[in-house]
């Protein structure tokens, strides 16, 4: 559906040569909810916008649903153009038009009556649950709302591609959460395909199929995001993904407590991550059943992405040391990842000496 290829942005400013984005290659698929997060700066807007050439790239080839943007003339980029809707941090909304100008604005040279103009915007508000708000003005509606007239906005000329930047970032958590719930369901119902720019890696979780993460203008690491919350192999992806998880930290306060330390000293602490296996009960059953060793969960927590389970347990094996490198190896074969928490034992613990 989307296929950047080899994308550079430089911009020159003055005497400054900006590489706002460099190397950049990037698929989506039909259907699909792609992330891109990032720090400030690092190039996300100017990417996003490359999509629908708002910013012409410096290099590289722009592919939406098979047309090469690049080589379309006014006339037809227009025309390409419609088919893609975008949203934004604060809305840009007309402040002086009522919300069903707002809505029908885009709708000018559609061909479509007074009268059925009338009706598709009413099919819009009431898609984006706003029905009765049709003669108000944005300055009476809450951020959430003028989110929601911004994205009927979008949808007017029944777009192929929903952009969106930072489109939740002026929002407290519910209403993030009331929007992120409301393109989910745009996607379900309308097969519409999203790209969402976010700083926040909890957006990605609770809504995309992918991700891409980005740096200095660079794709530092892109994929599904089952694969990349549980793989990630940048130190920024990592840090992006403790944001969402609070996993590291919560695992640290349960390290540093007197009753694990106890336990720490007794057997063996281990930390066990395993994607997707219905769930470790049968396995641990089994260690204590075939291996004679005693298995203490001291921490759980699952997490659903993408309907997959994906399992942090913290636990604690105590038993003769042959049997629980033996039930070690057992856990391994079963596709669950058996690491040791020195380093977080290291960060947590010995610090507050
Ligand atoms: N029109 C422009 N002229 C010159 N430099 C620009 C222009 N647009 C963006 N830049 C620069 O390109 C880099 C990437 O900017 P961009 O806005 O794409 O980042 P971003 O990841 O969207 O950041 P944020 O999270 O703050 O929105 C920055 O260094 C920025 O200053
Ligand atoms: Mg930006």
């Amino acid at each position: 559906m989307i296929k950047l290829r080899d994308i550079d942005v430089v911009f020159h400013d003055e005497d400054r040569v900006v590489t706002a984005v460099k190397d950049v290659n990037l698929d989506v698929e039909k259907g699909e909810i792609y992330g891109i997060v990032g720090y400030s700066g690092a190039g996300k807007s100017t990417l996003v916008r490359t999509i629908n050439l708002l910013q012409r790239p410096t290099t590289g080839t722009v592919l939406v649903n098979g047309q090469e943007l690049m080589g379309l003339n006014a006339r037809e980029l227009r025309q390409a153009r419609k088919k893609i809707g975008m949203i934004f941090q604060h809305f840009n909304l007309m402040e002086s038009r009522t919300i069903f100008e707002n809505v029908a604005y885009p709708l000018r040279g559609s061909g479509l009556n007074k009268k059925e103009k009338a009706a598709k915007v009413a099919e819009l508000l009431s898609l984006v649950g706003l029905k009765e708000k049709t003669d108000a003005y944005p300055n009476q509606l809450s951020g959430g709302q003028k989110q929601r007239v911004a994205i009927a906005r979008a949808l007017a000329n029944d777009p192929d591609i929903l952009l969106c930047d930072e489109a939740t970032s002026a929002l407290d958590p519910k209403t993030t959460s009331s929007i992120l719930d409301l393109l989910r369901e745009l996607n379900e119902k309308l097969g519409l395909t999203i790209v969402i720019i976010t700083h926040e890696m909890s957006v990605v979780k609770d809504l995309c199929h992918k991700v891409a993460v980005m740096e200095n203008g660079h794709i530092l690491e892109q994929g599904p995001i089952v694969d990349i919350f549980t793989e990630p192999n940048e130190q920024l992806t990592k840090e992006f993904i403790d944001t969402a998880t609070h996993f590291d930290q919560e695992i640290g306060m349960v390290l540093a407590h007197p009753e694990t330390q106890k336990l720490n000293r007794e057997g063996i602490l281990a930390r066990l991550r395993y994607v997707g296996v219905g769930t470790t009960q049968p396995l641990i059953s089994t260690l204590v059943r075939e291996y004679d060793v005693t298995v203490n969960i001291i921490y759980g927590h699952i997490e659903i992405l993408q309907n997959t389970p994906v399992g942090n347990l913290l636990v604690a094996f105590t038993g003769e040391s042959e049997n629980i490198k033996k039930a070690i190896e057992f856990l391994k074969q079963s596709d669950v990842k058996v690491d040791s928490v020195s380093d977080l034992l290291e960060e947590f613990v010995t610090k507050e000496d």
